[in-house]
């Protein structure tokens, strides 16, 4: 198949994937269907639900959809094991009051990239994009023969850099607006506080790879200020979170029209890497104490975060969210889409 260019879409709108269950097939397709493109988040998933959620939105659109992957950094365990292990101790009352167990991290996983790079090669899909990191060389050259346009997550002019070695087609400048986890390619990196304009003001004089602006895009106009500003397009997660579309569960969806909420911060404290999330009583007491693990932490925080969303407790798991979320409407997809492009 010939290679898609990000330019040739009817609207300069990705759904950014949202990994955990937020981004479903059905969103994706209603944002490819409305003439954006749709971004599944394979992070965290094994192959085989990869691979259904692929068929599922074949199913549902005929239009051009992406995939997104993990790129996992190898820690230091010796280091960091007993870091998180006192993080862990640290959780048991919390995990008794929600009813929760406290899995012990696995420090060799990498989140079967490999299996899931064989089955895009082997099933292509329009667009790849990797986040948390460079792929190697030889994946990106894979994918692309397959016919993918492959997308590498950046925060800063070096991660650009780094991504256009490793031979991305394009380039996604994630500003530190965005919700959930920052891109940055190093889990102990402290992620600096550039918004998507600032970072396309540095790094368009220096690539002709085209730029996809994400962090806190709320409007039409925002999309129209990051064309300006060298982007091809934009790529919005936390405006789509309220769409029907969306798999944000019933807690995350009160939360985010919760008033008492009032500002979201940059925590580790429920996965070990940077993620932005509404100011919470977990975060208000456990921000700063996190190791920079991950998914170490993830993993041991996972099934207290679920208890808690299950019982409905917003206190005590994460509600990822960027700084934009009080304009997240609860409306469907593609309108939302249809209303961002300029
Ligand atoms: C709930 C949620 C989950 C996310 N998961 C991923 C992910 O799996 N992979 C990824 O590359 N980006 C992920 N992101 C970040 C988005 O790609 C994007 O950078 C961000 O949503 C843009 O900022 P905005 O949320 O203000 O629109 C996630 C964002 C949210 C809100």
């Amino acid at each position: 198949m010939a290679r898609m260019r990000l330019d040739d879409l009817d609207l300069p709108v990705i759904g950014a994937p949202m990994a955990g269950g937020t981004t479903t097939p059905q969103l994706v397709a209603a944002v490819s269907a409305a003439g954006g493109l749709g971004m599944l988040a394979a992070g965290y998933q094994p192959p085989e639900a990869l691979a259904a959620d692929v068929l599922a939105v074949k199913e549902l659109t005929t239009r051009p959809f992406g995939v997104n992957l993990f790129v996992l950094e190898q820690l230091d365990r010796t280091v960091l094991e007993p870091q998180v292990a006192a993080y862990r101790d640290s959780l048991a009352g919390e995990a008794e009051r929600l009813g929760a167990p406290l899995p012990q991290p696995s420090w060799y996983g990498t989140d079967h990239l490999e299996d899931k790079l064989a089955l895009l090669a082997a099933e292509p899909v329009a667009v790849v994009s990797f986040t948390f990191g460079c792929p190697e060389p030889a994946a990106v050259q894979r994918l692309q023969e397959a016919g993918s346009t492959v997308l590498v997550t950046a925060t800063d002019a070096a991660e650009a850099r780094a991504a256009a070695g490793c031979g991305a087609d394009a380039i996604v400048l994630q500003g530190h607006e965005a919700g959930a986890h920052r891109g940055t390619h190093l889990v102990a990196a402290t992620p600096n506080r550039y918004d998507h304009l600032a970072l396309l003001q540095e790094v368009a004089p220096q690539t002709d790879l085209p730029l996809v602006a994400a962090g806190g895009v709320t409007t039409a106009g925002d999309t129209r200020r990051a064309q300006e500003a060298g982007a091809v397009a934009v790529q919005v997660g936390t405006a789509l979170l309220l769409s029907p579309e969306s798999g944000a569960g019933a807690t995350y969806r009160a939360a985010l029209r919760d008033d008492t909420l009032t500002e979201t911060v940059v925590t580790r404290a429920f996965t070990g890497r940077p993620a932005r999330a509404l100011r919470n009583r977990f975060v208000a007491e456990r921000d700063g104490t996190a190791p920079s693990a991950f998914p170490q932490v993830d993993q041991v925080t996972k099934p207290l975060r679920r208890a808690a969303a299950q019982a409905g407790d917003v206190g005590s798991t994460h509600l990822w969210a960027g700084i934009g979320w009080r304009a997240a409407q609860e409306r469907p997809a593609a309108e939302i889409v249809a209303d961002l492009a300029p």
